[in-house]
């Protein structure tokens, strides 16, 4: 059969392979502690379970949905905007309800970019952006999050012919995969940027919700301008446990809406309405019942253990603000896919590599604290147990921070090294050929 060329350039998936050796570990018997997985343990709320079950009853909601999305729940994500973030919305042309925050990011780059114009994307991140781009035959051009600048893009370098071919710029805090947030003044620059160069800003608020400490995430529509520019998504995934039940929201600028629906009429028929009724009651009952704050009560217990075993073990990992990951770096800066691969071997305890995020993640492991508490703390146990000298294997080679971006055809890519700010990274795929989906993975999803 003939498989298409994109599909044919696809690099092996990076996870595959740990969760591969999982499977066959748990085969053998081992009890293996899954912190590598973004899955609530927790399950949704009683109050979204019980309307669920109400409006599975009623057979007007056996039907397909309006496109947009049930009015009560486009209605409610705006009453939910105007409490949470002082945002008024019009239900009918500003929100959009899709199957997942996923669906609508990954969709939306078909929405308004055209086979050579660029795609803004960070790297690392949440794969769907660079693949929603790469499939549109949009060129993805990366931006390195770095530690030092606290895992925000540098606008700056970013040339000026790049921004005049983008089209479409991808943000998401707070971040999967570093746990970093942003200010609204961050927030703010990224508008003016977008303005200034007429790009559609898609802000991934999927860990909107979460918040330890009193930190609450700002909203890309609440700062000055930012309607005109901005598109922004939120999900049931993680905010209310709801994973399972595929149902998210794109909300902002009309135009954007305008488009991305008109994509989403040709490949989706809505979600269940059942389950939109419930995911109004989850925004007007459980988001104002305490249940939010019980969830991230749970993950800042987690994520205070989990921080202080690591401490102890003498890694440098930040308190996340924000959002169940904590971005640990490899020991020894080693490759992450590598030591992995040992940590699990040796401990049974499975984190998952950067690079699965690009290669922007190389050098650092994600731990989710979205598994039951006791995988946590047993984690924590088994880690304490290797001891901070366990922690350096032997064999391994020293991670080459390119490693994981496979050859690409010269013709097709430059990377610039940074020009404006003297730091490489920045790069941009070039010629007549479509862009190759190892040029818009940059190596690795
Ligand atoms: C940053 C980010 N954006 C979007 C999504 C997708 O969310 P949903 O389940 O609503 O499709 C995830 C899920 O893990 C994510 O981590």
């Amino acid at each position: 059969m003939f498989v298409s060329r994109r599909v044919n350039e696809l690099p092996p998936y990076v996870f595959a392979a740990l969760d591969g050796r999982i499977a066959e570990l748990r085969a053998q018997g081992r009890v293996v502690v899954d912190l590598g997985r973004a899955d609530p343990d927790h399950a949704a709320p009683d109050a979204v379970v019980a309307a669920v079950i109400r409006a599975s009853q009623i057979p007007e909601y056996h039907h397909y949905p309006p496109y947009a999305g049930m009015p009560t729940l486009r209605h409610a994500v705006a009453r939910w905007y105007a409490d949470r973030h002082g945002v008024s919305l019009d239900p009918e042309t500003e929100i959009l309800i899709t199957g997942g925050a996923k669906e609508g990011l990954f969709h939306v780059a078909f929405g308004v970019c055209d086979p050579g114009d660029v795609a803004l994307v960070p790297d690392p991140s949440f794969p769907a952006y660079r693949m929603g781009a790469y499939f549109a035959g949009a060129e993805v051009v990366s931006m390195p999050l770095r530690p030092e600048r606290g895992y925000l893009p540098d606008l700056g370098t970013v040339t000026e012919a790049v921004a005049r071919r983008a089209r479409v710029m991808f943000l998401n805090y707070p971040n999967n995969p570093t746990g970093a947030t942003a200010s609204a003044r961050f927030l703010g620059d990224a508008v003016a940027f977008a303005r200034r160069h007429s790009i559609l800003l898609c802000y991934d608020l999927t860990y909107g919700e979460s918040g330890y400490d009193g930190y609450r995430a700002p909203s890309v529509l609440g700062v000055e301008g930012g309607r005109d520019v901005a598109l922004e998504f939120i999900s049931w995934s993680n905010a209310f446990c709801m994973p399972g039940w595929r149902l998210g929201a794109v909300v902002g600028n009309a135009a954007g809406i305008a488009a991305l629906r008109h994509v989403e009429t040709q490949v989706n028929t809505g979600v269940f309405p059942a389950v939109q009724i419930a995911g109004a009651a989850a925004l007007d009952e459980a988001g104002h019942s305490g249940v939010l704050t019980a969830i991230n009560e749970s993950y800042r217990a987690r994520r205070d253990r989990m921080v202080d075993v690591l401490t102890e073990l003498g890694l440098q990992v930040r308190r996340p603000r924000a959002t169940p990951f904590l971005w640990i770096p490899c020991p020894d800066a080693r490759p992450s896919n590598e030591y992995a691969a040992w940590l699990l071997e040796e401990t049974g305890v499975a984190l998952a590599p950067g690079s699965g995020f690009g290669a922007g993640g190389e050098g650092f492991l994600r731990l989710s604290l979205t598994a039951l508490a006791a995988d946590v703390e047993e984690a924590g146990e088994r880690l304490r147990r290797l001891g901070p000298e366990g922690l350096h294997p032997p064999r391994l080679p020293p991670v080459v921070r390119s490693a994981a971006v496979p050859a690409l055809p010269e013709r097709r890519v430059r990377v610039h090294q940074g020009a404006q700010h003297g730091r490489g990274g920045v790069s941009e795929t070039v010629g007549e050929d479509p862009p190759t989906l190892a040029a818009a993975l940059r190596g690795s999803l």
